[in-house]
């Protein structure tokens, strides 16, 4: 440890060999365990930040002293682990994750915001379910004619890995049912108990194997084992509290539902409580939150979910969360540490975001070295709107700081205490250039943040672009992830610099002397098994692609809308060509649809319209096999493809529900009235729209007659 703090903050030109040898001995260790614990997922990883930091400065002295760095140097190697380890199987139904609330403000928005979807009034009874949000890994049972026959895990909600032998292990899943429908998939959590973790973790040490840092950890890496005899060794359990496809319904409730898992023999938690609204709900979290230290296992918030399935089934699901449930998280976790330097991180639209690095400091069990600074005003003590934050207390290199962390999100510096600033601490003064390209950053007028004006020549923005490009909602690439594309993007022979190069990486390694599957890191295997995952993503979905293009305000909600409404890749780039900002009847088309707005717009037809950037998205596209959107199953709808404005109050449904059914019918839905509108359906206080539409000469109906023709 001596020797650590000895030559760690030294420059590297500073070492003498001896030095050299026995700090890089050091973290090549430390890099070596990283990359097991990543690769193996069971153990929590240092942070990308802190990892890239080390291998920074392993190459820095292997750049000095080359002798050090050997064939087997952490430097040198990519993608280490196998990454097909287990099988995958698309889940029937997705596996969806559940949108965070802290405050009781958020739970009073959440039942408002179902009253207002489902047309209930105030006072109108709506009943919900309380339970214990397990801190474990989500699995899904399958069960056909009672059998066990498949389980997998979450994986990215779509895709997750088949654990079956492990599943059948674990008390808690019964092996067979008796009385259950013909199909039924059971989804809870796995977890394990404290008191088996600590003797797991007892038993670990003793014969000298690794130890889990909390049992999630544990829980995770006993049931992600290739030998299921290893997980039948493993204490873990299961609670059961949702389900997947069926061919039956369990019951008319989710109180209910959860009765009858109960009565086919799973355990479902203890403390799940029926609630009549937000009150009743926030005394449940309460007295959970109270019992929380005496439970025996690890919960992080209270789960609230809508208790009539009719009901669930009418909110539906937003792109990854259901409308009808939420977790109430407890409180975020505090700590004191002192912030030793402010880094600035570019982004992939250039965004320039001031990042702490700490004095590592435990916070709720994790580790924290780095915390987001948000932007210059933050530093500065200022909210964006410009109001006074922390009571006007800047935030200094040298300060001691309060770190915030919640849930899963990034942490975040709270609190500076004043006493304790060195004298010699100055105030942090924000970069007017781009640290990364040195191009002018610029804040334009209402934009909390300041952004290089370098585009694609910034390496920064361009290395972030492609690992936008790889990452999952994107075009996920198996073996080519953030750190793959930072050792190709930085690779003088086989580079790749923007997404097209990834798919002529192939045919550029054939021709070249040092082929990839020749380098170290690179075994025939991998680089095979990349280049033909690679070669399976040619052909794309188009929503994905324009997702994966990294536009700004274009997130995977609004990508998927895009693809929607223009159904083909050469139809919606012809409409991007083809508009301008602001005015002409494509930018009018564009600015209809329901779900975009000017700022979105404007940034899309600026991408299109950009020299650079649009000649990189065609060198993509001509490499691409773009997959036109399915339309909807809609025989015999007498709405497909027709664009339809829903106006004034709705009193049947609410307009988002009107909207998700118009939509699942083959209907476009518009926010606006234009000639190419079909059908207004008017509500009473219908105004300027349905003014528009007679002047027009477009149908309009009212809200019965919507019913009637779509078939109520
Ligand atoms: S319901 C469609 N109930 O929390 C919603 N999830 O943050 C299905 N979790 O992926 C989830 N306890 O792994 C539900 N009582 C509970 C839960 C619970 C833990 C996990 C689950 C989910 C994650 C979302």
């Amino acid at each position: 440890m001596a020797a650590e703090t000895d030559t760690k903050g030294l420059p590297v030109d500073a070492l003498d060999e001896g030095a050299a040898r026995a700090e890089w001995v050091r973290i090549a260790a430390r890099v070596a365990r990283a990359n097991t614990a990543y690769h193996g997922e069971d153990a929590p990883e240092i942070s990308d930040a802190k990892y890239d930091a080390l291998k920074r400065r392993l190459q820095a002295i292997e750049a000095r002293f080359p002798d050090l760095a050997g064939a087997d140097s952490p430097t040198r190697q990519v993608g280490t682990a196998p990454s097909e380890t287990f099988a995958k199987t698309r889940h029937a139904v997705r596996m969806l994750s559940l949108e965070n609330a802290f405050t009781a403000e958020d739970i009073a928005e959440f039942d408002d915001r179902i009253r207002r979807y489902l047309n209930l009034g105030p006072d109108a009874p709506l009943t919900y379910t309380a339970e214990p949000k397990i801190d474990g890994l989500s699995l899904s049972l399958r069960y056909e004619g009672g059998r066990l026959t498949l389980a997998a895990t979450r994986g990215d909600g779509e895709t997750g890995e088949v654990v079956t032998a492990n599943a059948r292990t674990i008390a808690d899943i019964p092996k067979t049912l008796t009385g259950a429908p013909e199909v039924l998939e059971v989804r809870g959590e796995v977890y394990m108990s404290h008191a088996d973790f600590a003797a797991l973790n007892e038993r670990q040490a003793a014969k000298g194997a690794k130890t889990f840092a909390n049992p999630r950890n544990a829980a995770a890496g006993s049931l992600r084992q290739l030998d299921a005899a290893i997980t039948a060794a493993r204490p873990l359990r299961f609670f059961a509290y949702a389900w997947g496809e069926f061919s039956a319904p369990l019951a008319a409730t989710q109180m209910g539902a959860v009765e009858r898992l109960a009565a086919l023999g799973f355990q479902t938690n203890p403390l799940t409580t029926l609630c009549d609204g937000p009150a009743e709900l926030l005394a449940v979290y309460t007295r959970i939150e109270q019992m929380r230290a005496t439970l025996g296992y690890d919960i992080d918030g209270v789960v609230y979910k809508v208790n009539d399935l009719e009901l669930q089934r009418r909110l539906g699901f937003r792109s990854t969360t259901p409308r009808w449930a939420i977790a109430h998280k407890f409180p975020a976790e505090l700590a004191w540490t002192r912030l030793e330097a402010i880094d600035i991180q570019v982004g992939r639209t250039g965004a320039l975001s001031p990042v702490a690095r700490l004095v590592p400091v435990t916070v709720g069990g994790v580790v924290v070295s780095n915390a987001t600074l948000h932007n210059e005003d933050y530093i500065a003590g200022r909210s964006a709107s410009g109001e006074v934050i922390r009571d006007g207390k800047d935030i200094r290199i040298g300060d001691w700081v309060q770190v915030y962390r919640a849930g899963d999100v990034i942490p975040k510096i709270a609190d500076v205490d004043l006493a304790e600033r060195p004298a010699e601490a100055v105030p942090y003064v924000f970069p007017v250039t781009c640290p990364e390209c040195g191009s002018d950053a610029l804040r334009e007028e209402g934009d909390a943040v300041r952004r290089c004006t370098g585009g694609l020549i910034c390496p920064a923005q361009a290395v972030e672009k492609l690992k936008h490009f790889v990452s999952r909602g994107a075009f996920d690439i198996e073996g080519l992830g953030a750190k793959q594309i930072e050792m190709f993007f930085a690779d003088p022979l086989l580079p790749i610099r923007e997404p097209a190069d990834i798919f002529s990486l192939e045919a550029r390694d054939a021709g070249n002397l040092t082929k990839l599957k020749n380098r170290d890191g690179f075994g025939d295997k991998s680089a095979k098994n990349l280049f033909q995952a690679i070669e399976e993503k040619r052909k794309i979905p188009l929503n994905r692609l324009i997702f994966a293009l990294g536009i700004r305000h274009v997130g995977d909600t609004s990508a998927a809308l895009l693809a929607r409404h223009y159904g083909s890749w050469p139809a919606f780039e012809g409409a991007m060509t083809a508009a301008n900002v602001g005015e002409g009847p494509e930018w009018a088309e564009f600015m209809a649809i329901d779900g975009v707005g000017a700022v979105l717009a404007a940034s899309v037809v600026n991408a299109f319209h950009q020299a650079a950037e649009r000649a990189s998205i065609d060198r993509l596209v001509a490499e691409l096999d773009v997959q036109d959107v399915a339309k909807p199953r809609t025989e015999g709808s007498p709405v497909a493809g027709k664009t339809v404005v829903f106006t004034g109050t709705l009193e049947k449904m609410t307009r988002a529900e009107a909207k998700a059914r118009a939509e699942a019918l083959g209907a476009k839905v518009a926010g606006s009235v234009s000639v190419k509108t079909d059908l207004v359906v008017a509500g009473p206080g219908a105004g300027s729209k349905a003014k528009d539409a007679e002047r027009l000469g477009v149908e309009l109906i009212d809200e019965d007659a919507w019913l009637r023709l779509i078939g109520g």
